[in-house]
């Protein structure tokens, strides 16, 4: 009976430890803000000679990022991958922007221009 309780207890802390380190990793390693920030300055250097400064491209040539469904999707999988890899005649980023550029610009395009969405973590962007 004390031995089973023990054991319980033994995984419970192996739990807490892990999602500790997940927390660690995704909240205080990264602040969305900084995040954020940082995805500005990606966008006005990598994004805006298409998408414009104010987000909104150009009609039928480049689209319109603001209040876009799929940049503000709640899954950021499809916008993730369209970053890296290009979709049409937009170029992939997989080679240029590092996963830390690749997951604050994404962060900011979701959240610039009344944009509202969860940030992305350079893990996710992996
Ligand atoms: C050379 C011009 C160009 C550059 C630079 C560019 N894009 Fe695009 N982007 C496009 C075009 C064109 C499309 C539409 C592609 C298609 O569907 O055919 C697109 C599509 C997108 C979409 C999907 C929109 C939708 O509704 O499907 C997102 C999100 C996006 N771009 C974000 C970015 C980000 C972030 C950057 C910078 C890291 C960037 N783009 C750089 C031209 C560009």
């Amino acid at each position: 009976m004390q031995r089973s309780a023990f054991s319980i207890l033994f995984f419970l802390l192996i739990v807490l430890t892990a999602c500790a380190g997940e927390t660690f990793d995704t909240t205080f390693a990264y602040q969305p803000e900084d995040l954020i920030n940082t995805g500005e300055n990606v966008y006005l250097e990598n994004c805006s000679r298409c998408h414009q400064l104010d987000g909104e491209g150009f009609l039928r040539i480049y689209p319109n990022l603001v209040g876009n469904p799929l940049v503000t999707l709640h899954d950021p999988v499809p916008i993730i991958e369209t970053v890296l890899n290009g979709q049409g005649t937009m170029p992939g980023f997989r080679n240029t922007l590092t996963h830390e550029q690749t997951a604050a610009v994404i962060s900011y395009i979701r959240n610039a221009w009344g944009n509202e969405a969860s940030v992305v973590f350079p893990k996710q962007t992996r």
